[in-house]
């Protein structure tokens, strides 16, 4: 059973982490365990262009394997109705550069995915826990983008957006502390306005209610 903990620091140096699955939180170890089910199935080598973690139901995703026949891309959901849609929509359009992995993305971005091989990662619109006493259970964590950082190659990018701004800022801040990545949009934190990307299902969302988007864009400059 997961010990209780008292503050949210205790918590990070013990690697907990929230486990969207069973609604708790477990330790990361645990997690990085769990089995993740790929369409198509997988085939070497197991290598990615471009890695969008918590895809939905893959608009975003698919769009791109269309626009960029070039790059293969994948696809983590772990929503079954969610990652289901994805697996249609690799059907329909006839998608080759386009696997979608049915569960947790970590055990994924941990453990399969090599160093300096990645040149774009997007988490678009993650869930957003806006009470400071659930910051906890968001997805972007010291341990999570230490491993993005390590997966990406020289000149990759991560790209972040939400509608809750303070995690932008949090996001924004955990890869402002790496010193092989540089922010984008400097001198400014993050920037409301990225125009050249495309739509997901939640942007629509949130737009047709009049929310704004906090863009969070780094590049990896040195590889270590
Ligand atoms: C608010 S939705 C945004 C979906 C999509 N990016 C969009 O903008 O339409 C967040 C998504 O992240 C997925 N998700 C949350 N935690 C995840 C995890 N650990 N691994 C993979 N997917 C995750 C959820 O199931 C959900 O589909």
């Amino acid at each position: 059973m997961t010990k209780p903990y008292n503050r949210l620091e205790d918590l990070y140096q013990r690697d907990l982490v929230f486990d969207t699955a069973q609604g708790k939180t477990l330790p990361l170890e645990r997690i990085l365990k769990r089995t993740v089910k790929f369409y198509p199935e997988e085939s070497d080598p197991f290598i990615f262009d471009i890695v969008e973690i918590g895809a939905g139901n893959g608009e975003f995703a698919s769009q791109l394997a269309q626009e960029q026949p070039d790059s293969k891309i994948l696809a983590l959901e772990i929503g079954k109705e969610r990652f289901d849609s994805i697996v249609r929509k690799i059907d329909r359009l006839q998608l080759k550069n386009l696997t979608a992995g049915f569960g947790d993305a970590r055990p994924v971005l941990f453990n399969r995915l090599s160093k300096d091989s990645v040149s774009h990662f997007y988490i678009l619109f993650p869930d957003p826990w806006p009470k400071n006493k659930h910051r906890h259970l968001r997805l972007m964590q010291q341990p999570l983008v230490d491993v993005l950082i390590q997966k990406l190659n020289v000149g990759g990018k991560i790209t972040f957006i939400s509608d809750v701004k303070d995690y932008s800022e949090w996001t924004a801040k955990l890869l402002s502390q790496s010193p092989l990545l540089s922010n984008d949009f400097s001198p400014q934190t993050m920037t409301q306005e990225l125009p050249q990307l495309v739509s997901t299902y939640f942007k629509r969302r949130w737009e047709a209610m009049g929310r704004q988007f906090w863009h969070v864009r780094f590049t990896k400059n040195v590889s270590k």
